[in-house]
Order: C-alpha cells, then sequence, then structure tokens
C-alpha cells in the first residue's frame, strides 16, 4: 500500500444510476412530453432565474448571461464563462461532455449549493452561488441539471425521469457547527477547536496512534466541521513508513510553518500515507452498502488531516468531529476490501506529454463503490473507463487537478463481472528536462486508484 497527499472532494457526483448518455435509449418524446432540457428551462430556469437573466435587465448585462427560452441554449454550451476566473481556468457555461462535463461547467459550479462550502473557499473569485439572494435550488431540480449534463446535456430527448423533481427539499448550509454525538458503536475522534490565522490557509495532520486495541468493522462515516474547511481527511500509514518518520501522537504538524515554509520532516511522512476516508463536504454521513464494512485492523493509528482556508482579518476556528460507526464482526456479510491499482510502469520523456494507459482486469464479481485517483504535480488528467462487458468505453472517473482529485462516492455500486475490469488513462506533462519515473518524492510520477469494493 502506497500514500495519498493532499485533496479534497471536488465534486459530488452520485453516478451510475441509469444515465444513458447513449443515441438509442435516449427516448424521442411524445409531443406533449417536455424534453429534459426545455423542463430545465421552463421549470427551472424561467421560475428561479429569468427575472435577472433576461435581455435588457442590469444583471444580464453584469453576467452576459439571458435565460429565456429562445436563447438559453445557446447562452449556455460551450461558451466561455463572463467570469474571468472561471475562464481562465477553463471552465465553458456549459459543456456537453458528460461526466468530465460536470467539472467544466461554470452554471453547475454556480448551482451547486451543496458544494458551496468548497465553491467558496477554493474559488473566491467565481462570484456568488446561483440563483442569486434566493434560496438554493431544490435537491430535485439539482438532480435533473445534474444527471442532464451527465448525459451530455442534449437539447432533445428525456434523460432522466423527471419525477426527481417532486424532491422539493433543500440543502441547509449549516448555520452554525453542529458537533456530533458520540455513535452507540464505534468510536469519536475530535480534532480542535484550534486556531486559524487571518489571512492563512492552515493545513496540518494529528496523529491518533492505536485507535481500537480490537478489530474493527466500520460501516458508516459521520464528519461534521465548523465553517471553513477545505478538506479533511483520514489516512493510515503503509508498512513502509521507516521509523524516523514516525509521527508524535496528538501534536498538530502543520504542513507550512508560520512564516510561510513548509515543514520537511511532516510532508516526507505524506509520502507514506494510505488513503482511508475523507470528505471536503462540511457534513457528511456516508454508509456502506448493507452488511458490507470495512476492517480497521487493531493497533491501526489513524493521521487526520485538516485544511483550513481563512479570508477574513480576524482568527478563526477551526474543529472536526468524527464518528467511525462499527458493526460486530458476526454482521459482516461482505468485507470492504481497499482497491488499490497501482501502475509502476512510468516513463515519461523530457519536454513532452504522454498519456499512459493500464488495463486492470478482475478474476471475480467486485462491486466498486468508492474512488479516488492519485498522482503527482506532472498529471493533468485522470481517466478511468469500464473495460470489457455491457458499458464498455463508459467513463467513471475523471480528475483534472492531481492536488485535489474527486473522493467519488457511487451510490449504486459499480458491479464488474469476473473478466471486467477497469481502464486508466493518465496524461502527464513532463516539461522538465529529465525522463520522469514511479516513485516517492514529489518530483517523481504516480499513477494510483484508490477505492473501496466487495
Ligand atoms: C437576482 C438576480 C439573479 C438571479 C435570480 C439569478 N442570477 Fe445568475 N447572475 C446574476 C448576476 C448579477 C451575475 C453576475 C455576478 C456573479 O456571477 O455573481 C450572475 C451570474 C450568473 C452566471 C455566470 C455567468 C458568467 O458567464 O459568468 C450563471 C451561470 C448564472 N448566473 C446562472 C443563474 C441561474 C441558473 C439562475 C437561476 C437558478 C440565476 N443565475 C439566477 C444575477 C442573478
Amino acid at each position: 500500500m502506497k500514500r495519498l497527499s493532499l485533496f479534497s472532494l471536488a465534486c459530488s457526483l452520485l453516478l451510475l444510476a441509469g444515465c444513458d448518455s447513449s443515441g438509442p435509449d435516449v427516448e424521442t418524446p411524445p409531443p406533449a412530453e417536455l424534453s429534459t432540457w426545455q423542463t430545465i428551462q421552463q421549470q427551472i430556469f424561467a421560475k428561479n432565474c429569468t427575472d435577472c437573466h433576461q435581455a435588457g435587465t442590469s444583471f444580464a448585462t453584469q453576467s452576459g448571461l439571458v435565460l429565456t427560452e429562445d436563447v438559453a441554449y445557446e447562452q449556455l454550451v460551450d461558451v466561455p464563462p463572463r467570469n474571468g476566473a472561471a475562464r481562465d481556468d477553463g471552465l465553458v457555461r456549459l459543456s456537453k461532455e458528460g461526466l468530465p462535463g460536470l467539472y467544466k461547467s461554470f452554471l453547475w459550479e454556480k448551482v451547486n449549493a451543496p458544494n458551496q462550502e468548497h465553491y467558496f473557499t477554493a474559488h473566491p473569485q467565481y462570484g456568488s452561488m446561483m440563483p442569486l439572494g434566493r434560496p438554493p435550488l431544490t435537491n430535485g431540480e439539482l438532480k435533473l441539471i445534474e444527471e442532464w449534463i451527465r448525459a451530455g446535456a442534449p437539447k432533445d430527448g428525456i434523460v432522466i425521469d423527471h419525477n426527481v423533481l417532486a424532491d422539493t427539499s433543500r440543502f441547509q448550509a449549516a448555520a452554525a457547527f453542529q458537533p456530533l454525538t458520540a455513535p452507540e458503536r464505534g468510536l469519536a475522534l475530535r480534532l480542535g477547536p484550534f486556531d486559524v490565522a487571518p489571512n492563512f490557509e492552515r493545513e496540518f495532520f494529528y496523529f491518533e496512534p492505536s485507535v481500537s486495541a480490537e478489530d474493527l468493522f466500520i460501516d458508516r462515516f459521520e464528519i461534521s466541521m465548523r465553517p471553513g474547511s477545505h478538506h479533511f481527511i483520514l489516512y493510515t500509514f503503509g508498512s513502509d513508513l521507516p521509523p524516523s518518520l514516525d509521527p508524535t501522537p496528538h501534536t498538530y504538524r502543520d504542513i507550512r510553518k508560520p512564516n510561510g515554509t513548509l515543514d520537511p520532516l511532516t510532508l516526507a511522512a505524506m509520502q507514506h500515507h494510505v488513503f482511508f476516508a475523507g470528505t471536503q463536504w462540511p457534513t457528511m454521513d456516508f454508509r456502506f452498502p448493507p452488511g458490507v464494512a470495512l476492517r480497521l485492523p487493531a493497533g491501526t493509528g489513524l493521521d487526520l488531516n485538516s485544511h483550513y482556508v481563512n479570508r477574513t482579518e480576524q482568527t478563526r476556528q477551526g474543529e472536526v468531529h468524527i464518528n467511525l460507526h462499527t458493526v460486530p464482526a458476526e454482521e459482516v456479510v461482505q468485507p470492504a476490501e481497499i482497491l488499490f491499482l497501482n501502475n509502476i510502469e512510468i516513463n515519461l520523456p523530457p519536454k513532452q506529454t504522454t498519456t499512459l494507459v493500464k488495463t486492470y482486469r478482475f478474476q471475480r464479481e467486485v462491486n466498486i463503490f468508492q474512488l479516488v485517483s492519485h498522482a503527482h504535480q506532472h498529471m493533468q488528467e485522470f481517466r478511468v473507463y469500464v473495460d470489457g462487458g455491457p458499458r464498455d468505453g463508459e467513463l467513471v472517473y475523471v480528475a483534472y487537478d492531481w492536488q485535489h482529485p474527486p473522493i467519488l462516492q457511487f451510490d449504486t455500486p459499480l458491479t464488474l463481472a469476473p473478466g471486467q475490469g477497469l481502464r486508466l488513462e493518465a496524461t502527464y506533462n513532463n516539461w522538465t528536462d529529465k525522463t520522469l519515473r514511479f516513485g516517492l518524492l514529489s518530483e517523481d510520477e504516480m499513477m494510483i486508484l484508490f477505492g473501496y469494493y466487495y
């Protein structure tokens, strides 16, 4: 097992549940029935957006965006945003690329309310969340837009059951931090409160040695954080951790010292981290599929990684509560396994962009319910496709940022039959004048896919 370094959850995709992007599966609607796009325009934009986003308003002039029926589609698809920071990040207002399109669509960034903590901490220049000054879109409306973008944002056809609109619940930003009560069975880990200096990004590790004297079987994670968190991750250490790097327990090991310099010992230990759980959301409650649990061997230590962003002039406080819920060993029907696909055949010639492709096939059926990629600073893109079977060629994971790859959780596990597998495609830009190979240092490269499966 190897380590992962810093990152956060970059998006909230709920994957795979019946999203047909291919032609034949998209129904042609009978005349009376609205296409998914028409539904979005008439049921969502006309009700929430067009009083501002219509020709002639100052809002439309400021944003450069008109969402009335006559022009909305053309105003969105593949149009560079008026917002300069989003444009510089390579976003378009609406991308038709399907799953990758979700990451590239500024529209989705602007409305995806559950992601707002990340939106404001990671992208302070992206402007307000939409609809401006109003409650967020309902969870049903967001689901419809999300699935439509995932299906390639077609102008025609129905790509998701429009009854999702019946879900009229809305994301509630936690006005205040909601402390967790300890789980009935399991572990309660608590971090802080700790200070985050004004105009500072504080990121540190905090080691809890030997969290349990017995094996634990974890079937649910709950995390709740004070506002301002960029990400929180739990790591274990690989057996390759040299004793010289053994972390001091119960101490804040900051990556950046107050004077801004990096701490080499903290960085060196990071090379031996193994991803265990994490979130970028201020609150998370992740339950494994029924009967599935992950074993945490007796005596395992957990390294808690918190990253807070404080853009105010005052010192703010961070705090993280983590509950690991456990089940008795005899209730575990299927142990969760850690997926670890590690391509060490890395050879990246100098001054070139190279794409490495590696396919892994499984001997037995696997049901994957979480994926996270890992690479170093030269990685530009990391894609994962299904290999073989009826879903051959389907893109199931994509990351564009080596520091912040999405931690993707699958509502409906991705089931692969024996003989089917995953194809990893990673693109690297080697701007140096040396060949880059597999290695642990940040100058070396990696191509790893982590996940959970049963
Ligand atoms: C009260 C007026 C108002 C409402 C309602 C409103 N917007 Fe906006 N919108 C703005 C303003 C002003 C901007 C530019 C400033 C900003 O981005 O924060 C903007 C910017 C945008 C942008 C970025 C455009 C670009 O190219 O930079 C998108 C996308 C957007 N709005 C979508 C929507 C959607 C979708 C809705 C409805 C769910 C909506 N807006 C509702 C006022 C509004």
